[in-house]
């Protein structure tokens, strides 16, 4: 048996391969109920001419597994890559959250998940597109899971026009292919992607790598400390290896040579010994502070500017998977993921992520995903959820139920979540502060005179296709973002600017 051929053996058959001063002495191979095989090379016939006999339940067995080795990839994000490291808490912020993550000095295990986010598994990692940066930390207190992307904003700010948003990004569902028309004919009714759109056609919706993005929370989540009190509190990773990003005429180039670009550049980095780091930054906002912002702190389509930063960690990757499908396709990050101290806030398009994600993997993965080596918690599980489609846990004892005399579990006061004092009534409404464009300029005006001129080119060339209306109203946003922005996407778009002009001067801040 040869290496390649080991890494496919079960467990106790690879216990059972000797290894003796180089040379491998082959245990034998056998089928899944441990039988061993007579033969693999030929199928068992009715004789030489006649046809294969569905007695040969080693044939049969061989091609039902093959047959049932996929599972539904992702419904977003599914192009990605995964790899092993250590989160090492830096500073004290007691003061602001009890997780035990953030315990100076504390390490963690944690395993990262990078990503794109329209296309399927294997398309090409040249694509434009936001990438996903999700990190499962396992923690003493059980896993959190920080699900973020490398853009610091969202398209949208209500988990009820997610479905949409993803119909109109995908291919289109009668041809199966890209179709940026109808892309813009949605968006055209979003003035709130502005900003996160003004990112996708910069040269930051084509990063060098994944060692070379940053990562962020995108929503705000809530730090609890230990008496209760709540801050509001957004998370960037920042990369230490700088961030780098293709300009259209690289990706033109690279994505000749390797279509797997990404995957390739941290596989290799963590098999050298080059391993990538990312230190972790904090935003807090007092939940007394929030009202006196000019834009509403908990829309995801929205920045902090000028509240502090702080550094509180730093994580490096070091370990690449042993088996791909086991590890990173199989693991399950989620935003309900979440340990005492680290709690959602009131964003409501974090609100639907709650759900979303658990619900899918219980679907993709299954009923008992979380039990899987990757996602299984570093601490005891102990509750009375049970059973479900392959449940290969340890469950031992009577009592599956609580409360309980014969095996108490009690509940863990301290773990009880916050309080959030409400008033008014139900309602359907978008939020108040909206301010759809100032951010989107202020991002445009922050990059040099190249990263704009590839920008307006990258932006003008999507959007020249469009039909006239959803052209006009989308150059009218960027005019209203920045007055250049607007002229130069309107050029190269093949728009009329008197119009675009028209449109932006009935448009709201
Ligand atoms: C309401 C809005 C959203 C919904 C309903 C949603 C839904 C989903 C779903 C269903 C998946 C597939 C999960 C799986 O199969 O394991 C996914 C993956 C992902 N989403 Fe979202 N998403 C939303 C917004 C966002 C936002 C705002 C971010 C960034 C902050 C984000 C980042 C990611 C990442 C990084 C993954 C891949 C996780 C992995 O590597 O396994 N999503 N999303």
């Amino acid at each position: 048996m040869n290496s390649q051929t080991c890494s496919r053996v079960t467990l106790g058959a690879l216990a059972s391969t000797i290894l003796v001063a180089g040379s491998v002495f082959a245990s034998p191979l056998t089928l899944d109920n441990g039988a061993p095989v007579g033969d693999n090379q030929n199928s068992q016939t009715a004789g030489s001419n006649g046809p294969t006999l569905l007695q040969d339940v080693h044939l049969i067995q061989k091609l039902q597994r093959f047959d049932r080795e996929k599972i539904p990839e992702r419904v977003v994000h599914a192009r990605g890559t995964g790899a092993h490291g250590e989160f090492i808490a830096s500073a004290d912020i007691s003061e602001l959250t009890m997780a035990k993550v953030f315990t100076p000095g504390q390490k963690t295990p944690v395993f990262v998940r990078f990503s794109s986010v329209v296309h399927g598994s294997h398309s090409p990692e040249t694509l434009r597109d936001p990438r996903g940066f999700a990190t499962k930390f396992y923690t003493a207190d059980g896993n959190w899971d920080l699900v973020g992307n490398n853009f610091p904003t969202f398209f949208i700010r209500d988990a009820i026009k997610f479905p949409d948003m993803v119909h109109a990004f995908k291919p289109d569902p009668r041809t199966n292919l890209g179709n940026d028309a109808r892309r813009f004919d949605f968006l055209s009714h979003l003035p709130e992607a502005t900003r996160t759109l003004t990112l996708l056609y910069s040269n930051e919706g084509t990063p060098k790598s994944y060692r070379h993005m940053d990562g962020n929370s995108v929503h705000a989540y809530k730090f609890i400390n230990a008496k209760g009190e709540a801050s509001y509190v957004k998370f960037r990773w920042k990369t230490l290896q700088g961030q780098k990003n293709l300009d259209p005429g690289e990706v033109a180039r690279i994505q000749g040579q390797d279509f797997s670009h990404m995957t390739n550049d941290l596989v290799a980095a963590i098999k050298r010994g080059d391993h990538p780091r990312w230190d972790l930054y904090i935003q807090t906002l007092k939940p007394e502070q929030m009202a006196a912002l000019d834009y509403d702190p908990l829309d995801p389509t929205k920045i902090w500017p000028g509240v502090a930063e702080r550094k509180i960690g730093q994580m490096v990757l070091n370990r690449n998977v042993e088996n791909f499908y086991q590890e990173t396709e199989q693991v399950t990050l989620a935003p309900s993921n979440l340990v005492p101290g680290i709690e959602p806030s009131e964003d409501r398009l974090l609100q639907g992520r709650l759900f979303s994600y658990a619900d899918t993997q219980t679907y993709r993965v299954g009923a008992n995903a979380m039990s899987l080596p990757v996602n299984r918690p570093k601490v005891a599980v102990n509750n009375g959820n049970q059973d479900g489609a392959l449940n290969a846990s340890r469950t031992v004892g009577s009592v599956n139920y609580e409360p309980s005399r014969k095996q108490p579990r009690p509940a863990t006061e301290s773990a009880r979540y916050s309080q959030l004092p409400l008033s008014g009534t139900t309602q359907q409404q978008a939020i108040a502060r909206t301010q759809n464009f100032k951010q989107a300029g202020e991002l445009y005006r922050s990059y040099d005179a190249k990263n704009r001129r590839d920008l307006i080119n990258s932006f003008g060339q999507s959007l020249a296709g469009s039909d006239d209306e959803s052209k006009h109203i989308i150059l009218s946003y960027l005019y209203k973002a920045d007055a250049e922005y607007g002229k130069g996407v309107c050029k190269v778009a093949g728009g009329n600017l008197a119009k675009v002009k028209q449109l932006a001067a009935r448009l709201e801040d």
